[in-house]
């Protein structure tokens, strides 16, 4: 089958290249899908550059999330039969014409939505539901601050807070993105190209969760921002990993803050999350309150053109690739 390789291990973009590698067999629990589609995430990225090394066990080749139809079923196989059409959450393995993942990291394409679509959604449901809702613990009626609101992970988590029944208060960098990041549903967009946003979200009323990506550049505005009894989730740094942070104002305001990532947890853990996510995400999915939002579309052997897209910053929402 092809995939794309890192030609020398890691590199910039022009590393990706096509491949040759033996079509893999799904083991017991294991489902093998013919990829149509195939998501672009940043964590490609500092895959590719070597920043970010696949977990024990996962394929060395990038790709996180695929869409397609399943095409072979492993023993002990019982929700799915060839020609279903899925899309799945992946350690590894998407930028390939076949991927084989744990059956229940499989979810099926919400109706309506086509391939291209479907693959764009799980790392970000995923994420999203994970953070915000488990460990951000946003409820109806709450507040959450998003930064980088027309990444990927941006535009899922303004449509499902905002599904939720929750307020949103996004931040992006340019006037453009802050007018996408409203017309996705944001009730307060912040263009925050000079690095500076507290005072809007004061404004607002402040936040009760942060969905944060940016890390130690917004940590003390972040912090500030939060309502008493307010939740700051880390899932990414892109600013820098090290920031003060004033613990007398995490005790007085009895604040919490915490992060995770998706890719390293254990696969029943991965499981878990699939089932959440079906049940909770999908129907918003189906009834049109969370959209894929594709950004551009590039062919399998164009994967170098596709990272230089999202690396250009300049996309909202979702990259992907099709086979
Ligand atoms: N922990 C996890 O489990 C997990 C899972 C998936 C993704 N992630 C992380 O989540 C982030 C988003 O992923 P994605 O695939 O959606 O990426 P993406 O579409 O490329 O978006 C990256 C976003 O980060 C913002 N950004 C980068 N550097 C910034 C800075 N110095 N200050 C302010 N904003 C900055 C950009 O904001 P502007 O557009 O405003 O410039 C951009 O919107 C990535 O960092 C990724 O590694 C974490």
């Amino acid at each position: 089958m092809r995939v794309i390789e890192i030609r020398g291990g890691a590199g910039e973009a022009e590393a990706l290249v096509v491949g040759e590698r033996p079509t893999p067999e799904p083991g017991p629990g294991q489902v093998r899908i013919r990829v149509r589609a195939a998501g672009v995430n940043r964590p490609d990225i500092l895959q590719r550059k070597g920043l970010y090394p696949p977990p024990e066990g996962a394929s060395d080749i990038l790709g996180l999330e695929v869409a397609g139809e399943i095409e072979a079923v492993g023993a002990d196989v019982t929700r799915w039969r060839p020609g279903d059409r899925v899309c799945a959450l992946l350690g590894g393995g998407g930028y390939a014409d076949h991927a084989v993942v744990d059956a229940r990291h499989v979810l099926p394409v919400p109706a309506g939505l086509d391939f291209i679509q479907a693959a764009a959604l799980p790392e970000t449901a995923f994420t999203v539901f994970t953070n915000v809702f488990e460990d951000g613990r946003l409820t109806a009626g709450e507040t959450l601050l998003v930064h980088g609101a027309t990444s990927g992970i941006g535009v899922m988590a303004i449509q499902a807070a905002r599904a939720a029944g929750a307020r949103v208060i996004a931040t992006s960098r340019g006037a453009d993105k802050a007018r996408a990041s409203r017309d996705l549903g944001a009730d307060v967009s912040i263009d925050a190209s000079d690095g500076r946003f507290l005072e809007a979200v004061q404004e607002a009323g402040g936040a009760d969760v942060v969905l944060d990506m940016v890390g130690a550049a917004y940590a003390e505005q972040n912090l500030k921002a939060l309502k008493p009894g307010g939740r700051w989730v880390v899932i990414a740094f892109q600013s820098g990993n090290l920031a003060q942070v004033d613990l007398s104002r995490l005790m007085r305001s009895r604040l919490t803050l915490t992060g995770s990532t998706l890719r390293a947890r254990a696969a029943d853990e991965k499981a878990r999350l699939a089932e959440a996510v079906e049940a909770t995400l999908w129907p918003w999915v189906a009834d049109g309150r969370i959209k894929p939002i594709v950004d551009r579309v590039f062919p399998l052997e164009e994967a170098a053109a596709a990272h230089r897209r999202l690396e250009s910053g300049s996309h909202t929402g979702k990259v992907v690739l099709t086979t």
